[in-house]
């Protein structure tokens, strides 16, 4: 299928699904969530730096600030697990953990709101959470609703621990239920088809879309390269029952992000970000904003690549090659006629040099501005054209490609703002060296 016509129809397709009504997530959500990191860590007397606690989150509120991230779209700041105390009020509602969140969520949602940022926080679908904390089982879901709603939270996890099918058929719907029902607007992200498995799919994507505004389908993500290829491939190899789920208000969710963590290499880390750009997924970082290196930093506040991650179309790319030798290369459909393209190697000798040009990837015919996201060059190029992009082992390249054959080309600068026209009037034997 032409490229021109899959938009198209792509377009119309995401125009006649709709997502959760609440208003919420148009694009996919940004911030920064507890769990990859920092687990269950309760011992504050010993670890009080890195503990479940209202410290911990504060802390990363500040730097979300101070560090720029905010202002790039970093706004939810999630608590996951272990927040709670053993035992409900007496009320029978909720409560933090009296030592560990001195101060109650509802001071720690006001903290959040007075920065610009939002509050998300955690509860479980069975009798217990995962880390064994109360649940919010069927009997639970109105008044736990409520309280999260009068606490000003901005967004909940629904974990699906120590619940059967029968009670998550029941449990996700009717929790999107009781949010709607408090009159605040809630994100609410499901987990339950983690705990449905399986393809053919048991999982009912048009429901989900239309309860959920995004839904973890797959395992957790660990702090390494073999769970983040892992995970990708099991979106890959399902990209066609996935991608259609996916749109404004309704997104597929492959997990957190860890890059500034431990496991991933800067190539492995530039991967994670471009092919979670790719498949339109949210972007939670599970790292230390307090701690983080300049270039774990650089790779998650790449302007160019958050703007291809929160294109308003909201159409998730595909995998459009999977190469015998390990290259693979993946595509999304932007607005304004845009796309962008990565190039992955899952090689493990040296830089591949990987020939190819536009019309072989099904490019209808023009020329087109290539700008690499990691790099900030920028060429333009026929369709006809061949090119060699030199993909590190486990690295990708990324470009955002403009519209075909606009004299008026707009294209991205380094500092991320759209312009035009273009100022870049390259030929096409005259390819910077990166690509050539
Ligand atoms: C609740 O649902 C209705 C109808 O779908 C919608 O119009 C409204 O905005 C929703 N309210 C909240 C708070 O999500
Ligand atoms: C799920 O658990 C409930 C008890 O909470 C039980 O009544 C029901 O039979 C169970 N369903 C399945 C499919 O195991
Ligand atoms: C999936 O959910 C949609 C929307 O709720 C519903 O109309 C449809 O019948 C469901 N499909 C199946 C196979 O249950
Ligand atoms: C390009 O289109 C042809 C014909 O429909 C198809 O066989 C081929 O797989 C497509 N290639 C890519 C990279 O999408």
């Amino acid at each position: 299928m032409k490229l021109l016509l899959l938009l198209a129809l792509t377009s119309v397709l995401s125009g006649a699904a709709f997502g959760l009504d609440n208003g919420l997530m148009r694009t996919p959500p940004m911030g920064w969530l507890a769990w990859e990191r920092f687990r269950c860590d309760i011992d504050c007397d010993n670890d009080p730096m890195n503990c479940i606690s209202e410290r911990l989150f504060t802390d990363m509120a500040d730097w979300l600030v101070k560090d720029g991230w905010r202002d790039l779209g970093y706004v939810y700041v999630n608590i996951d697990d272990c927040w709670s105390s053993m035992e409900r009020d007496k009320q029978g509602r909720l409560q933090a953990d009296p030592k560990r969140f001195p101060s109650g969520i509802h001071k720690l949602a006001r903290y959040m709101h007075d920065r610009g940022l939002k509050l998300g926080i955690y509860g479980d679908m069975g009798t217990l959470t995962c880390g064994g904390y109360p649940g919010t089982p069927l009997d639970k879901i109105e008044l736990d609703a409520q309280t999260f709603a009068d606490w000003e939270v901005d967004m909940l996890k629904y974990d699906g621990c120590y619940s059967n099918s029968s009670e998550q058929e029941k449990g996700y719907p009717l929790m999107s239920k009781a949010l709607n029902a408090t009159g605040r607007p809630i994100g609410y992200s499901c987990s339950w088809p983690a705990y449905q498995g399986g393809l053919p799919p048991k999982v009912n994507y048009t429901q989900l879309g239309e309860i959920c505004n995004l839904w973890r389908n797959y395992g957790d993500i660990q702090d390494s390269w073999d769970s983040v290829l892992a995970i990708a491939d099991w979106f890959f190899a399902n990209q066609d029952t996935l991608a259609p789920a996916a749109g404004p208000g309704r997104w597929n969710d492959p997990d957190m992000l860890v890059v500034g963590d431990f496991g991933l290499s800067t190539d492995q880390s530039r991967s994670q970000m471009a092919l979670w750009a790719i498949m339109a997924a949210p972007l939670f970082m599970s790292n230390d904003l307090r701690f983080i290196s300049n270039d774990a930093r650089a790779i998650l506040q790449n302007k160019v690549v958050i703007a291809i991650n929160q294109d308003p179309m909201g159409v998730q790319g595909r995998r459009i090659v999977k190469e015998k030798n390990g290259i693979e290369v993946f595509l999304r459909p932007l607005s304004n006629k845009a796309s962008a393209l990565v190039f992955f190697s899952r090689r493990n000798d040296m830089p591949y040099r990987y020939q190819t040009s536009l019309k072989k990837l099904n490019y209808t015919a023009g020329s087109y501005k290539l700008f690499e996201v990691y790099t900030n060059r920028a060429t333009l190029l026929k369709d006809s054209t061949d090119f060699v992009v030199s993909v590190n082992p486990t690295g990708v390249v990324m470009f955002y490609v403009s519209a075909p054959a606009d004299t008026n080309l707009r294209h991205f600068h380094s500092d991320g703002k759209l312009q035009g026209p273009s100022s870049y009037e390259g030929e096409d034997n005259s390819l910077p060296g990166v690509f050539l």
